[in-house]
C-alpha cells in the first residue's frame, strides 16, 4: 500500500508527479493555505506532509498526527516549522535550499534597481498621462554602480548578492554572525560590526533567517543609523523587519527608499499607510518565483518527502541526522 501524505498545495508537477507516483496523496487544491483544523485533520492519518511557509508545523500539531514521519516544507526558510519539536518526535525535516540562491538573489538585485531608479513611480507617472516631455529633474534616482552595499546576513543567498554587486563595482561590505574570511577575497568583502554596516550602507539588503534573535532587528533605532539616502532591501521574512517603524523611516526621510518581498504581517493589510508612500516598492513574496526554479523546489520537496517515507536520509535535511523513527 502506498503511504498516505499530505500536500498542503498545488505545487510544480516535476515534484507533483513523483509525490503522487510514490503516495497516496491528497492535494489540497485552493489558493487559500487550509486553516490549522484542516490541516491537522487532513494530516492525521498521514505519514508524510509537503508544507508551505505558511503552514505552522510545532509539537501541538505533530501529537495530533502520530504517524507524520517527515515534513517536506516546499521552501528554503523553516521559520514555520519548530525545527526542535520534530526532532524530539523523530520527525525528518527538509527544505529547498541550492536551487532558489540565484533567482531570490536576481529578485533581491531588481528590488534594489527598481528602488534606486524608481522604476515603479515611472510607471504610475506614465500610466497616468503625466509624461509629457524629456525633463531633467524628472524622477531623479541613485546610482547603484559604485555605492556601497551593505549585506546583512552572508548565507547562499547573500553570497549570491555579493557576486552580482561586483558587476556593478560596488563597495560591499557584510554582517553575519559566522565571518566567511573564505569568501571575503573571492567576493571582495569587508566583514563589519552590525553598527559599521547599517552606517555606511547605501543599500543595505537582508539576508539573515527569521530566529527570534533576527525578529524586529531592523527597526527604528537602526533607520536612525542609516543615511537617509539609504535604501533598505528585504527578500528574507517580513518580521526581521518592523513594520511601522520602517513606515516612518520612509515617511519622515530617515532613509530615502525600500524595496521589499517580504511584509509583517503578510499579506500587508491593503489600508497600511506605507502602500499610499512613493518611496516604498512591494512586491507578494515572489522572490523564488521563476518557472525553473519552482519545478526544482517542487522536485527537491518530493525528493524529500519521499526518502523520509522509505527511512532515508533526506537530500536535504533540516534536522540531518533525523531518520523518521515514528511507526
Ligand atoms: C521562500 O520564501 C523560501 O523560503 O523559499
Ligand atoms: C538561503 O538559502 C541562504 O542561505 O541565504
Amino acid at each position: 500500500m502506498k503511504p498516505k501524505v499530505f500536500v498542503s498545495r498545488r505545487i510544480p508537477d516535476r515534484g507533483l508527479e513523483k509525490v503522487l507516483e510514490f503516495c497516496d496523496a491528497e492535494v489540497w487544491e485552493d489558493e487559500l493555505p487550509p486553516s490549522r483544523e484542516v490541516l491537522i485533520e487532513k494530516t492525521r492519518d498521514c505519514e508524510g506532509l509537503l508544507s508551505l511557509l505558511t503552514d505552522k508545523i510545532d509539537g501541538e500539531f505533530l501529537d495530533q498526527c502520530p504517524k507524520l514521519r517527515v515534513v517536506a516544507n516546499y521552501a528554503v526558510g523553516f521559520d514555520n516549522i519548530i525545527v526542535d519539536d520534530c526532532t524530539a518526535r523523530g520527525v525528518a525535516v527538509g527544505n529547498t535550499p541550492g536551487v532558489l540562491t540565484d533567482t531570490t538573489a536576481d529578485f533581491a538585485f531588481t528590488l534594489l534597481m527598481s528602488a534606486a531608479r524608481r522604476v515603479v513611480e515611472g510607471m504610475d507617472y506614465v500610466r497616468a498621462g503625466r509624461w509629457k516631455t524629456w525633463g531633467p529633474m524628472l524622477l531623479l534616482g541613485r546610482d547603484i554602480y559604485g555605492a556601497t552595499l551593505g549585506l546583512l546576513g552572508l548565507g547562499r543567498i547573500g553570497s549570491a548578492m555579493a557576486e552580482r554587486a561586483k558587476g556593478f563595482n560596488m563597495r560591499v561590505l557584510y554582517y553575519d554572525p559566522y565571518r566567511r574570511e573564505d569568501l571575503e577575497k573571492e567576493l571582495n568583502l569587508e566583514y563589519v560590526d552590525l553598527d559599521t554596516l547599517f552606517e555606511q550602507a547605501d543599500f543595505l539588503s537582508v539576508h539573515v533567517p527569521l530566529t527570534p534573535e533576527t525578529n524586529g532587528m531592523v527597526n527604528a533605532a537602526r533607520f536612525k543609523q542609516m543615511k537617509k539616502t539609504a535604501i533598505l532591501v528585504n527578500s528574507a521574512r517580513g518580521p526581521i523587519v518592523n513594520t511601522n517603524d520602517l513606515y516612518e523611516a520612509l515617511r519622515d526621510g530617515e532613509i530615502a527608499y525600500a524595496g521589499v518581498d517580504v511584509t509583517d504581517p503578510e499579506p500587508i493589510q491593503t489600508d497600511h499607510p506605507i502602500l499610499k508612500l512613493s518611496n516604498f516598492v512591494v512586491c507578494p513574496h515572489i522572490a523564488s518565483a521563476s518557472i525553473e526554479t519552482r519545478g526544482r523546489m517542487a522536485e527537491i520537496a518530493a525528493d524529500n518527502l519521499i526518502a523520509g517515507l522509505k527511512g532515508e536520509a533526506l537530500p536535504a535535511p533540516v534536522n540531518k541526522g533525523v531518520i523518521a523513527k515514528r511507526k
